[in-house]
């Protein structure tokens, strides 16, 4: 079994600021950065492999505006518009993750890895909380190279030699099953035609580590297997992934920002907490085409 690598860290003294590992798996809180007007190349090379290492990363107190926001975004990548996603007036760039204290769904509340379904899936978002609950409303998120790692080496052969079929129809299309308090937040079903083919065992393109690339979000079958056939595995690799071991939990308050590595974590939002509002703004940044 390899070691965890973000186990072994407590804060890396090469880097400009402070990096605090929040669990045994993944994720870290930065401490020491003014995203809104950093201007120094290290911090943002630093950041670059902070969240190389940690998965994904936090900060507090970062009360951007959008501006601010998106040219802390485009750092990283060039923003990637979402399709789906109701905006923030005057900023396609941004997307709304919103749920009022009257409705009872809310956005990303499975295990799900944005945008799988895309040819080349996103490099991660940058998740900023603008109004968040008293209580609830925590963001999970799971290691997908630690839970791969931790596989038997006879299994991971197998999965190596496999490639998974990514949808966005069933979640955002016209045939999707939603409930009905979603809709007016989801829009361009029109859109959701696409699917896209990427191996289940992925080479992290930065850090070179494998990942296990399936997700229950969007994930439909193995290439090649029916749905089927396919159900067993994946939903064997499901409850492998969700492991305790494998995750971090976020709390939010106002002005805290999560950027996580789309490529190598999952992400869920609790849905606990009925009668409050909880509005971030969501950018999310290009990736590249994946390859195992
Ligand atoms: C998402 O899935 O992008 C939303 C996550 C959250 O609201 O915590």
């Amino acid at each position: 079994m390899t070691p965890n690598p973000a186990s072994q860290q407590k804060s890396d003294q090469t880097l400009p600021f402070d990096v605090q590992p929040v669990s045994g798996a993944l994720g870290a809180e930065i401490h020491g950065v003014d995203l809104a007007h950093d201007t120094d190349g290290a911090v943002w090379d630093g950041l670059r492999s902070a969240i190389a290492e940690h998965g994904v990363i936090f900060f507090r107190d970062q009360n951007l505006t959008p501006e601010q926001h998106i040219a802390m975004a485009e750092h990283f990548a060039p923003i990637n518009i979402n399709r789906f996603f109701a905006h923030v007036e005057g900023y396609p760039q941004i997307a709304e993750v919103r749920k009022e204290p009257e409705q009872t769904s809310n956005i990303g509340g499975g295990w799900h890895t944005d945008h799988t379904y895309d040819l080349a899936p996103a490099f991660g978002s940058i998740l900023l909380a603008r109004e968040v609950p008293e209580q609830g409303g925590d963001t999970q998120f799971s290691d997908l190279a630690l839970a791969f790692d931790r596989l038997s080496d006879g299994l991971k052969s197998t999965l190596k030699s496999l490639n998974a079929v990514h949808s966005s129809r069933h979640v955002f299309g016209k045939a999707a099953q939603r409930p009905d308090d979603l809709a007016a937040r989801i829009g361009n079903a029109e859109d959701a035609t696409q699917d896209a083919v990427h191996p289940v065992v992925i080479r992290h393109p930065e850090s070179g580590r494998e990942v296990l690339f399936v997700n229950p979000g969007f994930t439909l079958r193995f290439e090649g297997w029916t749905d089927e056939e396919s159900k067993p595995l994946l939903s064997y690799l499901y409850e492998h992934a969700k492991r305790p071991e494998f995750t971090c939990r976020f709390r939010w308050a106002n002005g805290s920002i999560a950027f996580w590595d789309n490529r190598r974590t999952w992400h869920l939002a609790i849905n606990d907490y009925h009668g409050a509002r909880r509005l971030l703004h969501r950018i999310t940044i290009e990736g590249v085409p994946l390859s195992g």
